[in-house]
C-alpha cells in the first residue's frame, strides 16, 4: 500500500541464516492437548499454531516440547523424543511456512514440576501419581516445589542423558523443518532449577557457585549447537528473577546470558518467575525492563514478553531500544489475528492478510 508507514514491529529481523518477516511473534504456549498421552501433536496443534501463523505473527514458537517423556509438565504435553513425533510435526511446520511465518519450537524438560495434572479438564491438581499415568519427577536436588511431589536427584549419568536428549530433540526439530529453536531455561523447569539456589543444593560440579549452576545449561547449548550447525538460530528463555529473596536474580541472568551467547545462543527471551510461589507485581509490559537489562548487559538481541497487548505498546518497546522482538501470548489467544490487526492499527497496511480473507479488509 502506498500509504503504508515503516514501523519497527513490522520490519524483518535476521538471526543467523533465517529472516523473519516481522518482530511480533507468538511465544510458546502449552496446549496440554496431546490427548493420547504420547507426546504427539494433533489437529488441535495444527489449527492452533496454524491460526497464529495465518494471523500474521512473524514467528510462531510451538509450546514447551519435552525432550524425554519424564520431562513433560503433564501427560498431555508434546514431545520430540522419537521420530514419529518428528513426522507429526512436519505438516504443522509446512503449514506455518505456507503462511509466511517462521516456525520455532521450545525444547523443554519440566524437572521437579513434571507429572502434574493439566490445568483444565481434570478433577485433581498437583502431582499425577504413577497409578494415574504419572511418573517420578527428577531434579537437581530432592527439593519439592510447594504442593508437588519430592523429585529424585539426577546423578551424573542422568545429567548426561538430559544433555544428549536436548541435542537429539534439536536434531529432530530441524529435520521436521523448524527454523529456530528455543531452550526453555525459565519458569522453574529443569534448567532453571539448576540455575537457582532455591532448587539446586548440589555439592558436585553442577551446584554451588554460579559457574557450576550454569554448567548444565551451557552443556545443553553446546550440544544443541553442535547438532544443528551454524545456520539455525537458538533462543534461550530465562526467568530473569525468582521474585523471592535468596533466589535467582537479574544480575545472575545477565552474567549467564553472556556466557550463553559465547556458547552459541543468538537471542534471549526474557520472562520471570515460576520457581517459587511469589508475589509478582504484574502489569502492562512488566517484564520489559528485564529484557532491556539483558540486552544492555550482553549486546545480544532479546525478545520481550508479558502483557504487551497493544500495537502501539509493542512498537514502543522496540523503538525505545528495550528489545528486538515482542512476544504476545494471551493476546494472540484472544485474537489470533493480532499481528494483522496491529499492522493495520499502526498504518503498515494489509500485506499480512491472507488472500482468501482480503474481502474482509477492503
Ligand atoms: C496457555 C499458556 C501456556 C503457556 N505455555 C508456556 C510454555 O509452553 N512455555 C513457556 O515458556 N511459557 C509458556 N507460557 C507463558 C507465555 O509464553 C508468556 O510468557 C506469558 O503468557 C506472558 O505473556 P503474555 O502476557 O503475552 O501472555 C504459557 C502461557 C499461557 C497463557
Amino acid at each position: 500500500m502506498s500509504s503504508a508507514r515503516a514501523r519497527l514491529l513490522f520490519t524483518p529481523i535476521t538471526l543467523r541464516a533465517v529472516e523473519v518477516r516481522n518482530r511480533l511473534w507468538a511465544p510458546p504456549m502449552c496446549q496440554y492437548s496431546a490427548l493420547a498421552q504420547d507426546g504427539m501433536p494433533t489437529d488441535w496443534h495444527l489449527v492452533h499454531l496454524g491460526a497464529l501463523a495465518r494471523g500474521g505473527a512473524g514467528a510462531v514458537i510451538a509450546e514447551a516440547t519435552a525432550v524425554v517423556p519424564e520431562g513433560r509438565i503433564s501427560p498431555q504435553d508434546l514431545g520430540l523424543w522419537n521420530d514419529a513425533q518428528r513426522e507429526a510435526f512436519r505438516p504443522i511446520v509446512d503449514f506455518i511456512h505456507g503462511q509466511g511465518a517462521a516456525a520455532g519450537i521450545q525444547l523443554a524438560h519440566a524437572g521437579r514440576k513434571a507429572s502434574t495434572y493439566r490445568p483444565f479438564g481434570e478433577s485433581a491438581t498437583g502431582t499425577v501419581p504413577e497409578a494415574d499415568g504419572g511418573w517420578r519427577p527428577v531434579a537437581p536436588s530432592p527439593v519439592a516445589f510447594e504442593g508437588l511431589a519430592t523429585p529424585d536427584e539426577l546423578d551424573a549419568a542422568g545429567i548426561e542423558a538430559v544433555v544428549t536428549a536436548f541435542a537429539a530433540s534439536a536434531r529432530r526439530a530441524v529435520d521436521a523443518g523448524f527454523d529456530l529453536l528455543e531452550v526453555h531455561a525459565a519458569h522453574g523447569y529443569l534448567l532453571h532449577e539448576f540455575l537457582s539456589p532455591l532448587s539446586n543444593r548440589r555439592t558436585d560440579r553442577y551446584g554451588g557457585p554460579l559457574e557450576n549452576r550454569a554448567r548444565l545449561l551451557l552443556e545443553v547449548i553446546d550440544a544443541v549447537r553442535a547438532e544443528i550447525g551454524e545456520e539455525v538460530p537458538l533462543l534461550v528463555r530465562f526467568s530473569a528473577t525468582d521474585w523471592v529473596e535468596h533466589g535467582w536474580t537479574l544480575a545472575e541472568t545477565e552474567i549467564v546470558a553472556g556466557w550463553a551467547a559465547a556458547h552459541g545462543a543468538d537471542m534471549f527471551d526474557i520472562s520471570s518467575g515460576g520457581n517459587a510461589l511469589a508475589r509478582i507485581p504484574t502489569g502492562p509490559g512488566y517484564q520489559v525492563p528485564f529484557a532491556a537489562a539483558v540486552r544492555a548487559a550482553t549486546g545480544t538481541p532479546v525478545a520481550a514478553v508479558g502483557m504487551i497487548d497493544h500495537a502501539a505498546q509493542a512498537e514502543q518497546v522496540l523503538v525505545t531500544g528495550q528489545a528486538d522482538v515482542v512476544l504476545a501470548g494471551r493476546q494472540m489467544l484472544r485474537d489470533p489475528n493480532f499481528a494483522i490487526n496491529a499492522a493495520r492499527e499502526l498504518g503498515v497496511g494489509t500485506a499480512l492478510v491472507p488472500g482468501a480473507y482480503e474481502r474482509a479488509y477492503v
